[in-house]
């Protein structure tokens, strides 16, 4: 017998996520409806390989309001949804509480409602997050303190949000529990450690580091090219590479049960460690020279250390990360040093 054709909706089509799940459900032979937000640029520059498939098609929407969201959902009636969007920048939540409130939860209350409401049999996943922990982490009493991997964060972590992005994301993951209990809706939760790639945004650490050795290079590593501004170099994030994140949500997708899953790489690195792998993959050791510490990128309130562990992952859904944070790094900085020079 045939298999059915699957519809995925993506709301935050344009975003670094959406672009590889995009990838990843095409090659499965899905067909997908991407949802973006109108805006008086294009933005569409992540989706460029798949665009143009006859299985890919963008609608406009925007996740505050309700309206757009019923209509979109009721007239697709998706198998699966998968809701990246949001606004993602921790720092500029605490400029933009409220906004950032409005599109990390009440957009999540939208789609459930209009799942509820319009197609109640769509599976949903919600992207959920690392920060939810906050400050918190557990200890391995096994391990010992000269053992890195003491401490860490799982399923059972409890929450404790230290921003206001976190805060409207620990609403949204609340809402898709509930949703789930109340209404019997397929709804999971993927909690997430920091992941990035070539296409991550611009403003985000690893990013902003990879640009800037980009632009260096190009300069000649001249001695006078400005240098780099950062705030906490000390936090220690549990960095992966997108690609296998998606895999990752669209696994827990396939499950006839849903469940909230942690993805993460198991090792966390400081940002001077990533700052270590990304100069020295263009040959300098010490970066020191080229980087300010700016006081006004410092957070109010920091979330100082994210090391997960994904064995519930692996056990559950099979699910293991395979590019290592060495390969996620280099191929950053590669690219960005193709960037400056061709594009
Ligand atoms: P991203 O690159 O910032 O993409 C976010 C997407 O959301 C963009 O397409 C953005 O559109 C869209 N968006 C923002 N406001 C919207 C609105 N009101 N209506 C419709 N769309 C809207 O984020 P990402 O890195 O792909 O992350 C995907 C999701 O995972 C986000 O929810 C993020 O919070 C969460 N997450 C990310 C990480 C990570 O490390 N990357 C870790 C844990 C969780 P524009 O292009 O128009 O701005
Ligand atoms: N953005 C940024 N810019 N962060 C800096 C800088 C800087 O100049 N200097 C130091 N940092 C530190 C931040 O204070 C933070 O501790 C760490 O670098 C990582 O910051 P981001 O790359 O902005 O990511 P994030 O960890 O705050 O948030 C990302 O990961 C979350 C999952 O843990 C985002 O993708 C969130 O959307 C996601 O939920």
């Amino acid at each position: 017998m045939m298999e059915k054709i699957k519809n995925a909706m993506i709301f935050g089509a344009t975003g670094q996520d959406s672009s590889y799940l995009s990838e990843l459900l095409l090659e499965k032979d899905y067909k997908i409806v991407g949802v973006k937000r109108r805006t008086s640029t294009n933005n569409t520059w992540r989706l460029d390989s798949v665009i143009h498939n006859e299985n890919f098609s963008l609608v406009e929407g925007d996740i505050v309001d309700p309206s757009s969201v019923n209509q979109i959902i009721s007239e697709h009636q998706p198998d699966e949804i998968y809701n990246l969007s949001a606004q993602s920048h921790v720092h500029t939540s605490f400029n933009q509480p409220l906004y950032t409130f409005q599109v990390n939860a009440l957009g999540v209350i939208h789609i459930l409602e209009a799942v509820r409401n319009y197609s109640p049999t769509s599976k949903v996943y919600q992207a959920s997050t690392s920060e939810l922990w906050g400050s918190n982490y557990d200890i391995d009493p096994s391990l010992t303190d000269a053992n890195d991997h003491i401490r860490y964060q799982d399923e059972n972590t409890r929450f404790s949000p230290n921003s206001p992005y976190a805060v409207a994301k620990l609403a949204a993951h609340e809402s898709i529990r509930l949703y789930r209990e109340a209404y019997d809706i397929w709804a999971c939760a993927g909690l997430l450690m920091n992941h990035e790639s070539p296409r991550r945004g611009e403003e985000f650490v690893t990013r902003k580091i990879t640009q800037y050795i980009g632009r260096l290079s190009y300069s000649g590593f001249d001695p006078n090219f400005p240098h780099l501004k950062l705030g906490n170099i000390d936090a220690v994030r549990d960095w992966s590479h997108a690609q296998d994140m998606v895999r990752g949500m669209w696994m827990m997708l396939q499950q006839d049960k849903p469940k909230d899953y942690v993805l993460c790489s198991g090792t966390g690195y400081s940002v001077k460690q990533f700052l270590d792998t990304a100069f020295k993959h263009v040959g300098i050791h010490d970066w020191s020279r080229y980087v300010d510490i700016d006081p006004s990128l410092y957070r109010p309130c920091e979330v100082e250390f994210l090391q997960g562990r994904y064995n519930l992952a692996k056990k559950e859904l099979g699910w293991e990360p395979e590019i290592s944070f060495d390969d996620l790094v280099r191929e950053m900085v590669d690219i960005d040093i193709y960037n400056v020079k061709y594009n």
